[in-house]
C-alpha cells in the first residue's frame, strides 16, 4: 500500500471504522484554568475542558501520533461561554515533515512547559520540534534543515505565538491533532510515516471531528486549519484536497471515520509545498544569492533548475492578484515586488516612529520612501535578504540528504529522489522515478487540486503568510498558491511580513479576527 506503512499495522479492523470506537465522549475531560495573553497584550482567565489523547482512527498504526486533543472554553474572565456552535481551530504542529504528537500535552497549545516538540510547549528555538523523541530513528536531517513547527511561530517582538491559546481565549474550540512523520520506522525497518501518511492522518482527524457532529463541541462545518512550514503545507493541502476520493483507500486502511474531511478555511504560514517543483522555484528566486558560507551554488545546476521553473510556471497559466496578467518566470520578480514586497515594507515603515523610520531608511538606502510608500528593485531586495538558506538542489538533494528525500522514502528505503533531474544526475540519463511517486507527489501537493482539476470541495477561504527574509523555499510558492485559489474565486488574504524569517507570525490577532469574520 504505497509506502504508508498502513499495512504494517496488521490490524484485522482495517477498513472497518468502528463507530463506537470513534464516538467522542463528551464527559471525558478535565477542567483546567489558565491565563492567556491575547494579541493586544491583555490577559484573560480561561476555564476550559481538556479532552486528551483521543485516538482518531479505528485501526491506528501508531496511537502516539494518531490522536488529538480538544479544548473547549467554558468561562472567560468570569463569564460563562457556550462554545457549542463556535468555530473550530484545527491546529497542527507539524514541523519539518517530522512526526508530531500531542499525547503528552498537559493543556491547550501543549500546556505549560510541555514536552519538546509539543505545540507551544517547547522553546522558541528552531529545534523545538526537531526531536520527536519517540522513534528510535528520529534524527535531525543531515542537511541541517530543521523543523520549526506550528508553534515555533514567533511574533514581531520575537515572542512565542500560540494560536491554540489565542483561539481558546477568543471563545473558539481548539482541536490539536498529531500526525505521523517521515522519520518513524518500525522494528522491521519500515518507514511508516513517510508521504502521504501525515496528510492521511490529518484528514482522518478532520473526519473524526465531523463524524461527531452534535457530540463534539463546536461547529464542525466551520473548521479552520492552521499550520506553519511543513505544517503550513499540510494545512494548505487539507484545504485544497477536501473530500478528494484519492485518499479514500488510505483512509479506510487506518479505519478513519466515515465522514467529510472538507474544511472551511485554511491558515498557512510559510508553507513548504509544491515540493516537486520547489528546486526550480528556489533557484529562480535565490539562485544568485550566496550561501551562508559566502559561496555561490553550482551555477550550471542552478540554471538548469531555473529553466524548469519557467516551464512549470508557464504550464500553471496563473494570473496575478489585482489585475496583474499572466505570471511567468520573466515577470514574477516584478509581481512579487509590486504585489507583496513593497506593500510589506510600506506597512512596516508606516508603523514606525518618525525617528525609527528615518534610521531604518538610512541603513537601507535601497528603499525609496516617498508619499508614504516604499519602492525598490527586486535585485536590491535580494541583496537585502542576503544568504540563501539552502544549497542546490534545495529539496531533492543529489546526496539524498534533504528532509524531503526522507519524506518520499518508501518501505525500508529511508530516502529517495522525487524529481527526474536529481535522479538522473545521480543515476544516469535514462533512470526513471519509482512508479508510485507521481501519485504520492500528487497526494502531497495542493496545487493540482486548484489548477489541474479544481476541487469543488476545497476550502474557499485562505490566509497565507510568509516572512520576506524566509529562504526556506521560493517566494513564488505561496504566491502561486494564492493566485491559484484567487483564480477560482476563493477569498485570499495573503501578505508578507517585512524582514521576518522562517516561522514568523506577526499578526496572530488579525487571524483570530479573520476567523470570526469568515465564520459569521
Ligand atoms: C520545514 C522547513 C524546511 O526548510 C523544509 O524544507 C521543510 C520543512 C519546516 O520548518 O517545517
Amino acid at each position: 500500500s504505497s509506502g504508508t506503512g498502513a499495512s504494517s499495522g496488521g490490524s484485522g479492523a482495517a477498513g472497518v471504522a468502528s463507530s463506537e470506537a470513534l464516538t467522542f465522549d463528551k464527559d471525558a475531560y478535565t477542567t483546567l484554568t489558565t491565563t492567556i495573553t491575547d494579541a493586544d497584550g491583555a490577559d484573560h482567565d480561561v476555564e476550559y475542558r481538556f479532552y486528551k489523547a483521543i485516538t482518531y482512527v479505528a485501526a491506528p498504526v501508531d496511537e502516539k501520533y494518531q490522536c488529538l486533543n480538544v479544548s473547549v472554553p467554558v468561562r472567560i474572565d468570569g463569564t460563562a461561554v457556550d462554545a457549542t456552535d463556535a468555530p473550530i481551530l484545527f491546529a497542527n504542529s507539524v514541523g519539518g515533515y517530522m512526526p508530531s504528537s500531542v499525547a503528552d500535552a498537559t493543556g491547550v497549545g501543549g500546556g505549560g512547559g510541555g514536552a519538546t516538540g509539543m505545540p507551544g510547549g517547547g522553546a522558541p528555538s528552531a529545534s523545538a520540534s526537531a526531536s520527536p523523541s519517540s522513534s528510535a530513528s528520529a534524527s535531525a536531517s543531515a542537511s541541517g534543515e530543521v523543523a520549526s513547527g506550528g508553534n515555533g511561530m514567533v511574533n514581531a517582538q520575537g515572542g512565542m505565538v500560540s494560536l491554540p491559546k489565542l483561539a481558546l481565549a477568543a471563545g473558539y474550540v481548539v482541536v490539536e491533532p498529531g500526525a505521523r512523520g517521515r522519520t518513524l520506522v518500525d522494528a522491521d525497518g519500515t518507514y511508516y510515516g513517510v508521504a502521504p501518511a501525515a496528510i492521511v492522518d490529518l484528514k482522518a482527524a478532520v473526519r473524526y471531528v465531523r463524524s461527531n457532529k452534535g457530540r463534539i463541541p463546536g461547529d464542525v462545518d466551520r473548521i479552520v486549519s492552521s499550520g506553519t512550514s511543513a505544517g503550513g503545507a499540510l494545512s494548505s493541502l487539507l484545504g485544497a484536497s477536501g473530500d478528494s476520493p484519492l485518499y479514500d483507500r488510505l483512509l479506510a486502511a487506518i479505519g478513519a471515520a466515515d465522514a467529510s474531511d472538507a474544511i472551511f478555511a485554511t491558515g498557512a504560514w510559510c508553507p513548504i509545498t509544491d515540493l516537486e517543483h520547489a528546486d526550480g522555484a528556489y533557484e529562480w528566486n535565490w539562485g544568485s544569492n550566496p550561501t551562508s558560507s559566502g559561496s555561490t551554488v553550482d551555477q550550471a545546476v542552478s540554471k538548469d533548475l531555473r529553466s524548469q521553473f519557467a516551464e512549470y510556471q508557464a504550464s500553471l497559466r496563473l494570473k496575478g492578484l489585482n489585475g496583474f496578467g499572466a505570471l511567468t518566470a520573466r515577470n514574477y520578480d516584478e509581481y512579487l515586488v509590486r504585489q507583496y514586497m513593497e506593500p510589506s515594507a510600506t506597512r512596516y515603515l508606516a508603523a514606525l516612529s518618525d525617528a525609527d523610520r528615518t534610521a531604518y531608511l538610512a541603513a537601507n538606502t535601497f528603499i525609496k520612501w516617498s508619499g508614504g510608500r516604499a519602492r525598490f528593485s527586486w535585485a536590491d531586495f535580494l541583496t537585502h535578504v542576503g544568504a540563501r538558506k539552502k544549497s542546490t538542489p534545495a529539496f531533492d538533494a543529489f546526496d539524498l540528504s534533504a528532509g524531503e528525500n526522507n519524506l518520499f522514502g518508501k518501505g525500508t528505503t529511508k530516502a529517495r529522489h522525487f524529481t527526474l533531474y536529481s535522479l538522473r544526475h545521480e543515476s544516469g540519463g535514462s533512470a526513471r522515478l519509482d512508479s508510485d511517486l507521481p501519485a504520492t507527489l500528487h497526494l502531497m501537493n495542493p496545487m493540482p487540486f486548484l489548477t489541474q482539476k479544481p476541487n469543488p470541495h476545497r476550502t474557499k477561504h485562505w490566509w497565507i503568510r510568509l516572512g520576506t527574509k524566509d529562504s526556506d523555499t521560493s517566494h513564488t510558492v505561496s504566491a502561486n498558491l494564492a493566485a491559484a485559489a484567487n483564480a477560482l474565486g476563493d477569498e485570499v488574504d495573503h501578505l508578507y511580513y517585512w524582514d521576518e524569517g522562517h516561522g514568523a507570525n506577526s499578526d496572530p490577532g488579525d487571524f483570530i479576527k479573520w476567523i470570526a469574520k469568515i465564520t459569521n
